[in-house]
């Protein structure tokens, strides 16, 4: 039995590590952070991810899931390792290697056997062909290693059907063997696997997540216009989806995406490209609308309201998208510390998300159990993610509970006639505001 070893219990080494064992294999997986592994060690995911708990607990009772600290006993007679490491983002936008140079060394060091070492992580091109010569280096006993890459396309909150029922699972590799060697893991998985060379899958990676996040920016843009023309952006995007050269995914207008890939992704592509002398305009352009696009609300409620000081604002939705308690680029954080920094009082309510705030603002922010109990006594209300608690709460709400119901939402939950009705102020992204006259006039400046 091939035995596999997952450096980095991350987002992306533990999903694949559990996947990997759900499909059969055994597999053990190596973080340095000891609090996470001994939860593990109890069956417990350090990350909110639906679905993964079970999984965990399932594969380690069935004896085909591990965890450890221990990475010299874990790598030493691994037959296959895949790296999870975090890349994150440099200050000038290029992508960190640390983590996968850390892990590199150790590998090298450690190997009595010989191995295949597959990035999982997603890193500049080039990076698998420096991480080969850079481990045969440093390698302390005499065996044969190669590095393969292979992309993780995950996303949170879907994460383990998205591994379980990939799209497609794309494999670089140099040689033959190599190809066999992943060809044979990913069997079970029974999806289309694509091979190519390593940078191409290195590549596949970032165009990848590059396109999405500029098909996010596009419709930023388009629903920006929309409200200077008087259109309203769902219907131009009903009209567009049904060519199915465009499809109707990915195009949600909002205050700009987050998280740990795209905002990451773009920089270091376009921080890679500028290195080749080659500007990837489009890239640049949708890291600039992103940026813009994250202060839309607070651009739309300035002109209803002179100061934040001293107003209570209600905050619904905290995490950069539902489903992941997961902070990272969430549009939550810079308003909210832009709003405290004026003197307002926050009141934010999320229903998952609230514990990683408060390491963000452990003071400074009041955090409520319900929507309803956030929006008491409110002069205005902000809402940053489109989690079901949200987007299912009657409308009337808004105006029972708030002292002015002015509600300003970045992600267009809830729909203009329904807000009409309700008889709110409400503004939302590309589409029409909607006024309630009485409203306006008592605290319009
Ligand atoms: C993304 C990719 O989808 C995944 O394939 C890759 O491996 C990692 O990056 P993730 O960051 O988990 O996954 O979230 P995703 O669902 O893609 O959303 C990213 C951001 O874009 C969120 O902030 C979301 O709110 C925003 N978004 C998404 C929009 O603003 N509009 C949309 O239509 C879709």
């Amino acid at each position: 039995m091939t035995k596999i070893v997952i450096a980095g219990a991350g987002y992306v080494g533990l999903v694949t590590g559990v996947c990997l064992a759900e499909a059969g294999h055994k597999v053990t997986c190596v973080d340095f952070i000891e609090d996470k592994i001994a939860l593990l060690e109890k069956g417990i995911s350090p990350i909110y991810e639906p679905g993964l708990n079970e999984l965990i607990r399932k594969n380690m009772n069935a004896d085909k899931l591990s965890f450890t600290t221990d990475y010299k006993n874990a790598y030493c007679d691994a037959d296959v390792i895949f790296l999870g490491v975090g890349t994150p983002e440099n200050e000038d936008g290029s992508a960190n290697l640390n983590f996968i140079y850390t892990a590199a060394r150790q590998i090298a060091e450690t190997i009595t056997h010989d191995c295949l070492v597959v990035i999982k992580s997603t890193v500049p091109m080039g990076t698998n062909d420096k991480v080969e010569v850079f481990i045969k280096n440093h390698l302390q006993h005499k065996v044969k290693v190669e590095v393969a890459s292979n992309p993780e396309f995950l996303a949170q909150g879907t994460a383990v059907r998205d591994t379980l029922h990939a799209s497609r699972i794309v494999i670089g590799v140099e040689s033959e063997q190599a190809k066999q060697v992943l060809t044979a893991i990913y069997a079970p998985f029974n999806q289309p696997i694509l091979t190519m060379s390593r940078r191409s899958a290195e590549m596949v990676k970032y165009a990848s997540n590059d396109f999405l996040a500029l098909k996010i920016s596009f419709i930023n843009d388009i629903a920006n216009l929309c409200e200077a023309v008087g259109a309203n952006i769902e219907e131009v995007t009903t009209g567009m989806s049904y060519d199915a050269r465009i499809g109707d995914k990915f195009l949600n207008p909002g205050i700009g995406y987050g998280g740990s890939c795209f905002p990451k992704d773009t920089k270091a592509l376009h921080w890679l490209s500028e290195e080749e002398g080659y500007v990837l305009r489009t890239v640049k352009a949708a890291i600039e609308v992103n940026e813009k696009q994250k202060f839309k609300l607070m651009k739309k409620a300035r002109k209803d309201f002179a100061s934040f000081q001293g107003l209570k604002i209600a905050v619904l939705g905290l995490t950069f998208k539902p489903g992941t308690d997961d902070l990272r680029e969430a549009p939550s954080i810079p308003n909210i510390r832009l709003l405290l920094n004026e003197g307002a009082q926050v009141y934010a309510y999320d229903p998952i998300g609230v514990e990683n705030f408060k390491k963000v603002y452990p003071t400074g922010v009041v955090y409520e159990e319900t929507p309803e109990e956030a929006l008491e006594d409110a002069d205005l209300c902000f809402i940053f993610t489109e989690w079901e608690e949200i987007k299912t709460m009657d409308m009337k709400v808004f105006r029972e509970k708030m002292k002015t119901p002015f509600v300003y939402d970045g992600r267009n939950c809830f729909s203009l006639t329904e807000a009409k009705a309700a008889g709110i102020n409400y503004q939302s992204i590309g589409r029409p505001e909607v006024k309630a006259a009485a409203v306006v006039e008592q605290v319009k400046v």
